[in-house]
């Protein structure tokens, strides 16, 4: 497959000599930047951004581990701000002719991967002057392009097994092959032991753990499984974090249920859109799967399980609780 940003500059080339290396569970090669593991294109996305990217004041962003739930969440960004849409089934709404990736690109995958000056300006939202952008990078990366700046960042995590299943089940999906139990145990191998695209995965959820703690105006730290059991709860949260709470009215008119209504799994599985486009090569239709809480006990072992539990317990120490 011919991928986005596959020209990789003489400059990144040196780089990556110098740094650490380690191929994936499919022989793809990563490299060690700033203690998280990329793709060459992606790497080059990464640096792209760090020298260039300007913030404003208003932005935001959708940040998460990948499989942790990033399309819901930019579903629900998307259909908090453009509001007025939202009612009487709107055949403009943009839910409906893009899929939430098309409308929330993902800096350093999208935007940054094959410039270092990417047209920044339609990513504003409709409703209010905020650029709404997304990443999987762990916070210490951006920091520095972000410059203290006061945008917004939410985060969503998720268990880390069921994260692991997604994200071999969205490999096979995406690779056109039946489920292949030998990958989901090297994918195993590589989550356990931290090299696994944009892992460790601790890190990574540590490093927006600590600043939702530490300037919780500014980070909003979302968990998958909250979002599954009490969704009304956590959008209203969501809203309120990014400026733009319910109103009373909107509350008693039904409008909460609307907006998770349209972001449902199901409805946005449904959509044409969703079920015959595709970004770069991904066909949209893979993004949505199940969107259950514990399928990975479908698929891990109880030996897997503990495993996996036994680190993430190490690693974390109890400071992030995953359920
Ligand atoms: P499963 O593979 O467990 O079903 P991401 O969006 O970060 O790629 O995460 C993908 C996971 O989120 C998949 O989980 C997918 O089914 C689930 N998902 C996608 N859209 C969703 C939605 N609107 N509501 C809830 N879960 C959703």
């Amino acid at each position: 497959l011919k991928e986005k940003g596959d020209k990789i500059t003489e400059e990144i080339m040196s780089l990556i000599s110098l740094l650490p290396s380690h191929a994936d569970s499919q022989g793809k090669k990563l490299s060690k930047y700033q203690g998280s593991w990329y793709y060459f294109n992606i790497l080059q996305g990464v640096l792209n951004f760090q020298r260039n990217f300007q913030p404003q004041d208003t932005d935001i962003i959708l940040a998460s581990f990948p499989k942790s739930g990033t399309t819901w969440l930019k579903a629900l960004t998307v259909a908090l701000f453009e509001r007025s849409k939202n009612r009487s089934s709107d055949d403009h709404h943009p839910l409906l002719s893009d899929n939430p990736h098309g409308l929330v690109p993902f800096l350093e995958i999208d935007m940054y991967i094959e410039s270092s000056t990417p047209d920044l300006t339609k990513f504003l939202s409709s409703s209010s002057s905020s650029r709404v952008f997304s990443t999987h990078m762990p916070l210490h990366t951006m920091k520095q392009a972000l410059k203290d700046s006061p945008c917004k960042i939410v985060y969503v995590c998720r268990n880390v097994k069921d994260t692991l299943v997604s994200l071999w089940c969205f490999a096979c999906a995406h690779q056109k092959i039946e489920l292949d139990r030998s990958l989901l145990e090297s994918m195993f191998d590589s989550f356990c032991s931290g090299t696994v695209y944009y892992g460790p995965f601790w890190e990574h959820v540590l490093s927006y753990w600590r600043a939702s703690l530490e300037d919780p105006k500014h980070v909003l730290f979302l968990r998958y499984e909250e979002m599954k059991a009490e969704p009304r709860g956590q959008v209203k949260r969501l809203a309120e974090f990014l400026g733009c709470p319910f109103t009373k009215e909107e509350e008693e008119s039904g409008f909460v249920d609307e907006i998770l209504d349209l972001c449902s799994l199901r409805n946005l599985s449904g959509l044409e859109v969703n079920k015959t486009g595709k970004i770069n090569t991904v066909d949209h239709k893979i993004f949505f799967r199940k969107g259950e809480v514990g399928d990975s006990k479908n698929h891990l072992t109880p030996e897997m399980e503990n495993k996996i539990d036994m680190i993430i317990q190490e690693k974390l120490q109890g400071r992030v609780v995953l359920v």
